[in-house]
């Protein structure tokens, strides 16, 4: 199983919190996790992925221009990334900045992409996702870090293959053939 997590980041922020949340999804054996800059994600690392995580820094009350341009240009596997799971991350500068709004434009494109949605878990506040503002503790990362172990932890429970999961005992057509 794999697990993408990517992200825009122009200072480094929300780079940081990709690298918990990419630390949450290692935690979990047998899910490998690619982190990945969205400038270098491609179409093949979307369809080879059971979950995408996206982040990126509030601009505006939204996501980066660039992440969206990256999503936008996706467009073509769109069918194919039905019944994959994603979940998103968000950096701000002021703490009520527009995390939610940023988040939520993340999640907006990911059921447009027919993606199964989860938020963060309830131990880490338990909303759209992890949302961090710059000067804010500890807490947050590793908020972040369970959000990723979250999305991991399902992809495990929905594998076909995998023993007890909601997905055993279903036929083997996993959702990255599933089109
Ligand atoms: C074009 C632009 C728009 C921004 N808009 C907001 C905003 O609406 N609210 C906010 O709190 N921070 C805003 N910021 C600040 C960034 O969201 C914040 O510094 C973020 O953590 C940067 O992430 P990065 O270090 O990963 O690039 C903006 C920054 C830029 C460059």
């Amino acid at each position: 199983m794999q697990v993408l997590v990517t992200y825009y980041s122009r200072t480094g922020t929300t780079k940081k919190l990709a690298e918990h949340v990419a630390r949450g999804v290692r935690q979990v054996p047998g899910v490998d996790c690619l982190l990945k800059p969205c400038s270098e994600v491609t179409r093949e690392h979307f369809l080879a992925s059971d979950a995408v995580i996206v982040g990126s820094p509030v601009y505006f009350g939204s996501m980066a221009a660039e992440l969206k341009a990256v999503l936008d240009g996706f467009n073509g596997i769109r069918k194919r990334m039905e019944g994959k799971i994603g979940a998103a991350f968000a950096t701000s500068h002021h703490g009520s900045g527009g995390k939610e709004t940023t988040l939520i434009s993340i999640i907006q494109a990911m059921l447009i992409f027919g993606m199964i949605v989860v938020g963060d878990p309830m131990d880490a506040g338990g909303h759209y996702g992890v949302a961090h503002a710059q000067g804010e503790g500890r807490a947050f990362r590793d908020d972040a870090a369970k959000l990723g172990n979250r999305v991991a932890r399902l992809v495990m429970r929905l594998s076909p293959t995998f023993e007890g999961g909601a997905g055993a005992g279903r036929p083997t057509t996993t959702r990255r053939d599933a089109s």
